[in-house]
């Protein structure tokens, strides 16, 4: 397993780069299985999850070529055709346990199929990640549901609308209704949806293939079901959660530097927050740049739904807090077990203690390089954060977790001053 070294100290200065966002990317190739042709995704990030969900589409009969810009032709074979073919509509454990938005394909599938046969996802590190929202969405609309042997059986002669109020605004369960709901008969309301930049751009390609959407990004989604969608052209928009990473990195080592094609309006909550402890961000032409000084004082967060502050950007903020002036109080309100990161971060030398949900951090003056231990994406990129300014050297081991939702850190780091490589095991 490839392991991160930092000598920390450096900072971060010039440019650095922000890819496709994968949680746009990982729905929006769900999507490809809806038209019945061949869809092109450009600006498409190079990650293990974004591999991941080729390989699922793959699976499914989908033809995926390309890279940065992929070409996707789901299979030609209708409804019917796919009964006979039982493996077209089942998405393996092996595969969804790995990537647990694996589950996206279960709207796709039985919206144009008329069955998906989807492996639970299971827990993850940071929680049990249930999907009980999507089921119930899809049980509203007529789908038999069947849960055995670890997988979840969808199946509906054909889908109709139907009015569904979300227990909370989940967002591929958001997604996955919206597609269910694109091909169904009649209108479908989603109350409650999620309104992540990633929902709205799904159901803005969704009606460039032909849908009929109104409401994407807001609370309520309302969806007049079509009988067909055309395959598409869209390049994915910028992740805004890699950007506000490195708005941190450049934060913490009191840097200056500019995250080129970060969007602004995009990351609100993050930007209120860096500024409210001091850090000068200012939106320019090209992206939004970051200047830290001395004197960061600490914040309070609350993690929320979109629009409030992002919990993808919980554990990065806790390192800055854990070399900002006085005391940072960190609430994670959407998962439960996404707290991980501390442990390592106290190692470094951080003063954190947790209570449940709820942590506190004093900043201390200096952190202290060490070897510490990934254990879930945005965990490892908490660590790399913080070993940009810890003193001496920090090994980050697991890097897998990283890979799974930043395009090659590493690189980009080390181009906008850091000192940093990767070291294969
Ligand atoms: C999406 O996960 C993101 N993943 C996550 O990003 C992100 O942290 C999360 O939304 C919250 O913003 C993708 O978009 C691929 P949820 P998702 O359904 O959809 C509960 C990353 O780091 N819930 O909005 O799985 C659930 O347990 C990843 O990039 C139910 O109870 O999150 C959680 O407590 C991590 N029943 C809360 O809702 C359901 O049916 C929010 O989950 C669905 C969700």
């Amino acid at each position: 397993m490839d392991k991160i070294v930092i000598e920390g100290g450096a900072r971060l200065h010039g440019e650095i780069p922000v890819s496709g966002a994968k949680n746009a990317a990982l729905p929006l190739l769900a999507a490809a299985l809806l038209p019945g042709g061949a869809s092109v995704l450009e600006n498409v990030p190079q990650l293990q999850d974004v591999s991941t969900m080729a390989r699922l589409l793959r699976r499914l009969g989908c033809e995926v070529d390309g890279r940065r810009t992929l070409t996707i032709a789901p299979p030609a074979t209708s409804a019917t055709g796919a009964r006979k073919q039982p493996k077209l509509f089942e998405a393996p454990y092996e595969l969804v346990k790995t990537m647990r938005a694996g589950v996206l394909v279960l709207g796709p599938l039985v919206a144009r199929y008329g069955r998906a046969r989807v492996s639970l996802p299971g827990g993850c590190a940071i929680g049990a990640r249930p999907i009980d929202q999507h089921l119930k969405g899809l049980e509203a609309m007529g789908a038999r549901v069947k849960l055995e042997h670890g997988y979840v059986d969808v199946q509906a002669k054909r889908l109709r609308g139907a009015h569904i109020v979300l227990d909370m605004p989940t967002v591929t369960g958001t997604e996955n209704l919206l597609m269910a709901a694109v091909l169904a008969r009649g209108h479908t309301v989603i109350e409650n949806a999620a309104r992540e930049p990633e929902v709205e751009e799904l159901a803005l390609v969704l009606n460039k293939m032909g849908a009929r959407i109104t409401g994407g990004g807001t609370p309520i989604i309302q969806i007049t079901g079509v009988d067909d969608l055309d395959p598409v052209e869209h390049a994915i928009l910028p992740d805004r959660i890699e950007a506000g990473t490195f708005l941190v990195a450049g934060a913490i080592t009191r840097g200056d530097l500019l995250v080129r094609d970060a969007r602004p309006e995009h990351l609100d909550a993050v930007i209120a927050k860096l500024r409210g402890a001091g850090v000068s961000v200012t939106v320019e032409q090209g992206g939004v740049r970051v200047r830290g000084g001395g004197g960061m004082t600490g914040m309070d967060i609350t993690t929320q739904p979109y629009p409030g502050f992002p919990t993808d950007m919980q554990a990065q903020f806790m390192a800055l807090a854990a070399v900002a002036g006085g005391q940072s109080v960190i609430k994670e309100t959407i998962f439960e077990h996404r707290f991980m990161h501390v442990p390592e971060l106290v190692r470094m030398g951080a003063d954190i203690h947790t209570d449940g949900h709820v942590a506190v951090i004093r900043g201390v003056r200096k952190l202290s390089g060490a070897t510490v231990m990934a254990t879930d994406l945005r965990a490892s990129a908490s660590l790399v954060v913080a070993g940009l300014v810890a003193g001496g050297t920090t090994e980050v081991l697991r890097v897998y977790h990283l890979d799974r939702g930043y395009e090659r850190m590493e690189l980009k780091l080390r181009k906008a001053g850091a000192r940093i490589k990767r070291v294969k095991a």
